[in-house]
């Protein structure tokens, strides 16, 4: 009888605990995401990629910014927004797209690369004023070293190159798993 009933007790505990699981991917598969983005020369478009593809189980859409229009955000819950940094700031787009947009989302996150080993704690300060006054929840950044790509030639080309080799190629495959994480981390949050 103890042996029933114990069996009875495990069953029940595994089955709520199931349950629960599927509650909760059920209500995470419901999220809907967005990752916007500007790029240059590629490397925000493959961080954004690598969050995609750890994503897959959900709706997410994957939006680069090529223009100034404005756009109606309505039915995302969480917005990702990645950028490089020019001259210290985030692409000018990406603030116009915050700026501009229709019903942005309640939720959002940053990322950017840049190819000073020093962070740029205040690139995305233009971004951050445009979304609090929407009423937007700012939920953490990611940042990692970006490769610059190499716009000269002859032998300006050739220091440069010297310079950027330091650096190493990057994002490299380290930078990708832990942008993963990062949005793993923010989704947790949401
Ligand atoms: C026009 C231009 C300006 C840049 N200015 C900076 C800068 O001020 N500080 C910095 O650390 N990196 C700077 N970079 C390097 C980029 O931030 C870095 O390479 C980034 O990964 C580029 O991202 P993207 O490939 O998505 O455009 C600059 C690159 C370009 C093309």
């Amino acid at each position: 009888m103890k042996n029933i009933l114990t069996r009875f007790l495990n069953l029940t505990n595994l089955l709520s605990v199931n349950h629960y699981q599927i509650l909760c991917e059920n209500e995470h598969t419901m999220m809907k995401i967005l990752i916007a983005f500007y790029t240059s020369t590629g490397n925000t478009k493959r961080i954004a990629l690598s969050m995609k593809k750890v994503l897959e189980n959900y709706d997410i859409d994957l939006l680069e910014i090529d223009d100034y229009e404005s756009r109606d955000l309505s039915g995302y819950d969480l917005i990702i927004l990645g950028s490089g940094v020019y001259l210290g700031v985030v692409g000018d787009k990406l603030i116009e797209l915050v700026r501009n947009a229709l019903n942005f989302p309640p939720k959002y996150a940053c990322f950017y690369s840049c190819q000073s080993k020093e962070p740029y704690h205040n690139c995305f300060k233009p971004i951050k004023e445009a979304a609090e006054q929407k009423g937007s929840k700012y939920l953490g950044e990611f940042h990692c070293l970006g490769e610059p790509f190499n716009y000269y030639s002859g032998e300006e080309y050739v220091e440069a190159q010297k310079k950027f080799d330091e650096l190493g190629f990057h994002p490299d495959k380290k930078d990708l798993e832990n942008a993963k994480q990062f949005i793993l981390d923010i989704i947790k949050q949401v």
